[in-house]
């Protein structure tokens, strides 16, 4: 499986969010986007206007926090943002198949999360008709939370089932922890403050991959 590295520009500034994008795209695969809506998790974050506004050559990976992203407008206005692939959670209010059916329809990429406490056989019914499928590695809502370890046999079982599917983490991912997750088979890693936090991002982003190829005796 191909290795990617998604900066949530969660922990970015705000204020910059253009120039702190031109920092990571060298280095990167993916942008990892938060969207939350005050309801799904307590903290609201960017509008598509915004997102929009991002002039970047990495795909946006948008990964909507929302009550309801189908029935509350974010497709069109994610897409219409320049989203390349959606995430919702299975936590939603919205009916997930007819999530699946309507970006299937508009040719974007599909993804599907779930909660740490969320059973991985909740997902059983989606599968085979999603792009990836995003573990969430910490409670969503705020970044520079700790990784929950009890995610990994999810990882696992997750990649035993599903050889060639894009498995995203998301949550407490830094030098520490990426290795728990890669060697569970996770390959698309989400990082926020290990990345924005870090002065030197090159730097940051390098040394997440380096971690990832170490022995376990150096972790
Ligand atoms: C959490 C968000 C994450 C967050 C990760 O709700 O979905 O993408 O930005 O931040 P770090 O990497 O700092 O845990
Ligand atoms: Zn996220």
């Amino acid at each position: 499986m191909k290795i990617k590295i998604a900066p949530s520009i969660l922990s970015a500034d705000k204020k910059n969010l253009q120039k702190e994008v031109e920092e990571i795209e060298p280095y990167s695969e993916l942008l990892h986007v938060d969207i939350m809506d005050g309801n799904f998790v307590p903290p609201t974050t960017f509008t598509a206007e915004q997102i929009k506004s991002i002039k970047t050559r990495i795909p946006k990976d948008v990964h909507l926090m929302v009550e309801y992203p189908l029935t509350g407008g974010y497709m069109e206005d994610f897409i219409d943002a320049g989203a390349y692939l959606i995430t919702v959670h299975e936590e939603c209010k919205d009916d997930l198949d007819e999530y699946i059916l309507y970006l299937k329809g508009k040719k974007i990429k599909i993804g599907v999360a779930i909660n740490p406490p969320t059973p991985l056989d909740k997902l059983n019914p989606y599968l085979d008709k999603v792009d990836m499928v995003l573990l969430m590695t910490v409670n969503p809502g705020y970044a520079n939370q700790k990784f929950i370890e009890s995610v990994v046999p999810k990882i696992k079982q997750l990649r035993k089932l599903k050889p060639n599917l894009d498995i995203e983490v998301d949550g407490g991912i830094k030098k520490e922890t990426i290795k728990k997750a890669y060697d569970a088979g996770a390959n698309i890693f989400v990082a926020g403050s290990s990345i924005f936090g870090e002065r030197d991002r090159k730097r940051a982003i390098y040394d997440l991959r380096e971690a990832m190829r170490m022995n376990r005796s150096k972790i």
